[in-house]
């Protein structure tokens, strides 16, 4: 089974890019699932009904959030109506929404995706790692195939959760800091990982946003309006490649064999 995870879609340039090339991939690489983050799919912040909408009908099963999920207002209605849009499991129960979801990939196979976020540098919600216990131990046996996208800051507490799933789940994405990290690889018990999958949307400005604007908030600290960058548009994925003939994990879910960065650039 081979499944893609694309990086934090980030505004108009962002989601021209899954337009352009998602289908020649899945066809190419014979891909049975996409997901994608798409917290900064709408102009950078949050994510639109009719944004969620048309990617979920052009290509991407399901879509993860972050700490942007609610930057729009008109989707914490439209959420609850959306199961395929994730927003992170471990926001204070009672919050529009749903951190997981369980559906049946092209090929058949059962699979969850489960959404955390982290708590370093970013707000105090609850806590990702015991959150991830409780769902994990609710999931149907059946559920073959589980992916967790832990949107977080710091690069240690997304490798701790990574080493803390092992075994249990078939792959941990990070994401949330929109810059590819090198370290994609299977842990000792089968478990796909990378620290972040990086940004889908243009790379010549400041983690997706135009570089002026950002410069100038670090020179005089005052708040502004950030708009999204332009150039050097790039679709930043990772594909999981599951051993479905191996022996399972010891949770009974489908172990890896590989992870691949895969970089896209637009024409
Ligand atoms: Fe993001
Ligand atoms: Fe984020």
């Amino acid at each position: 089974m081979r499944i893609l995870f694309i990086g934090d879609i980030v505004g108009s340039p962002g989601r021209q890019i899954v337009r352009d090339r998602l289908a020649d991939i899945v066809a190419q690489r014979q891909i049975d699932l996409v997901i994608a983050n798409g917290e900064n799919s709408a102009s950078g912040f949050g994510i639109t009904p009719k944004i969620a909408d048309d990617l979920l009908q052009n290509g991407i099963d399901v879509l993860t959030g972050g700490n942007h999920s609610w930057d729009r207002k008109e989707v914490l209605e439209y959420m609850p109506h959306q199961p395929r849009l994730l927003r992170p499991g471990n926001f204070p129960e009672g919050s529009p929404g749903s951190g997981l979801y369980i559906g049946a990939a092209k090929n058949g196979v059962k699979y969850a995706i489960l959404n955390l976020q982290g708590r370093i540098f970013l707000p105090a919600i609850d806590d990702p790692f015991r959150k991830a216990d409780a769902e994990l131990a609710k999931l149907p046996a059946d559920v073959a195939f589980v992916l967790v996208d832990m949107h977080a800051e710091t690069t240690s507490e997304k490798i701790a959760l990574g080493w803390y799933l092992d075994g249990r789940v078939t792959a941990v994405v990070g994401t949330h800091t929109h810059v590819t990290t090198a370290d994609e690889q299977v842990l000792t018990q089968g478990t796909a990982f990378i620290t972040d999958v990086g940004m889908t949307g243009p790379h010549d400005g400041v983690i997706g946003m135009d570089r002026q604007g950002i410069i100038k908030r670090f020179l005089d600290g005052l708040p502004a309006r950030f708009d999204v960058a332009s150039g050097d548009v790039q679709m930043n994925c990772v594909l999981i490649e599951t051993d479905d003939s191996g022996p399972r994990n010891s949770a009974g879910r489908l172990r890896a064999r590989s992870i691949e960065r895969l970089r896209l650039r637009s024409d």
